[in-house]
């Protein structure tokens, strides 16, 4: 019996309409001072992505680094529960606080207020860039 070659379509995704796409949160970045709107539900490191603020994720957000380490100021409780492997993979991260999250895992739920590390404010980042999120209204 041969085989037919059946032609792939190619996935597009297609953008969804402002109604579907929920609430919106603000979640501020210290010590940049940068204050951003992103969809409820996203996580610190794609907030970070859709915003260019400087965050390393080592791992590209599967949980396996700690680089993305950042401590929440304010909110913590309208981010996503930790679960067993993001307490695990904590454990590692430099300058551990009480507040500590993985920025790939945490997602948002409400306002908060998060502080970058900066040895995890990434590597990437130039001074120019860094300069320009610093002197923003
Ligand atoms: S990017 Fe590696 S643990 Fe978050």
């Amino acid at each position: 019996m041969a085989i037919k070659n059946i032609p792939v379509q190619p996935i597009v995704e297609q953008p969804r309409p402002a109604m579907e796409r929920g609430p919106l949160v603000r979640i501020t970045f210290r010590p940049l001072n940068v204050t951003v709107e992103v969809p409820e539900g996203q996580s610190i490191l794609e907030s970070c992505e859709t915003h260019r603020i400087p965050l390393e994720h080592s791992c590209g957000g599967n949980c396996a680094c700690s680089t993305c380490h950042v401590i929440i100021r304010d909110g913590l409780d309208r981010l996503s529960p930790p679960e067993d492997d993001e307490l695990d993979q904590l454990d590692e991260a430099e300058g551990l606080t009480l507040t500590s999250r993985l920025g790939c895992q945490a997602k948002i739920f409400g306002d908060v207020e998060v502080e970058i590390p900066p040895q995890q404010q990434t590597l990437s980042a130039g001074a120019e860039e860094m300069s320009r999120l610093a002197h923003q209204p």
